[in-house]
């Protein structure tokens, strides 16, 4: 087989293509059943949630808009600080939407947590959460996340549009770096 730098620079993969594309079927119909026809807003989370939002959206059978977010939590140190950083807001007004946020992954919550508050504020009809991985064990903040697909160990994980630096988006699968990726730093 061709040496191939991207594939080689993965330990294991933790989830496959098709664990992924199951799950996201599987998501897709738990949401067409509770809208029903209901329109619904995907607020998309750059820059990692682009890859689960693509393949999550051609198996929504409602009416869909979308747009997109870019946000940061900073001042991760303590419960009580930590702002939330909006690198780029909606374009829509959301008043009387029914929004859901695309994520790719729940890590410590916090970003989630203020981020629901943030747009519930802006008085839409409904906000909900939608992720594709979980790392339950790092949860800081609480927040509550209405579908949620797969549950994974709390290791740094890249592809399916995560990243490590800005790279390894583009992996299929949710693969674990090799160590020696991380050497130097
Ligand atoms: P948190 O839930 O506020 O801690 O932040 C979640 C964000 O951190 C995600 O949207 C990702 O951008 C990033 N993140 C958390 N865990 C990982 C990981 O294992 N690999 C890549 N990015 C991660
Ligand atoms: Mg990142």
């Amino acid at each position: 087989m061709e040496s191939n730098l991207l594939h080689e620079s993965i330990d294991r993969i933790l989830v496959s293509e098709t664990h992924l594309q199951e799950t996201v079927f599987r998501l897709a119909e738990q949401i067409n059943r509770d809208y029903g026809n209901e329109p619904i807003l995907l607020a998309i989370i750059l820059k990692g949630s682009l890859v689960f939002a693509s393949d999550l959206m051609r198996h929504l059978t409602m009416p869909v808009t979308l747009d997109f977010m870019q946000v940061s939590s900073y001042g991760t140190g303590t419960a009580s600080s930590g702002f939330i950083n909006i690198k780029k807001d909606l374009s829509v007004d959301i008043e009387g939407m029914n929004v859901l946020i695309i994520e790719d992954i729940i890590d410590s919550g916090n970003t989630l947590n203020k981020l629901k508050k943030l747009l519930q504020e802006r008085n839409p009809k409904s906000v909900r959460i939608c992720t594709i991985l979980d790392k339950p064990e790092r949860r800081v903040t609480d927040v509550e996340v209405e579908y949620s697909g797969i549950c994974i160990p709390d290791e740094f994980v890249v592809g399916y549009g995560l990243d490590y630096q800005e790279l390894f988006r583009n992996l299929p699968y949710i693969g674990v770096l090799k160590r020696s990726v991380y050497e130097g730093e």
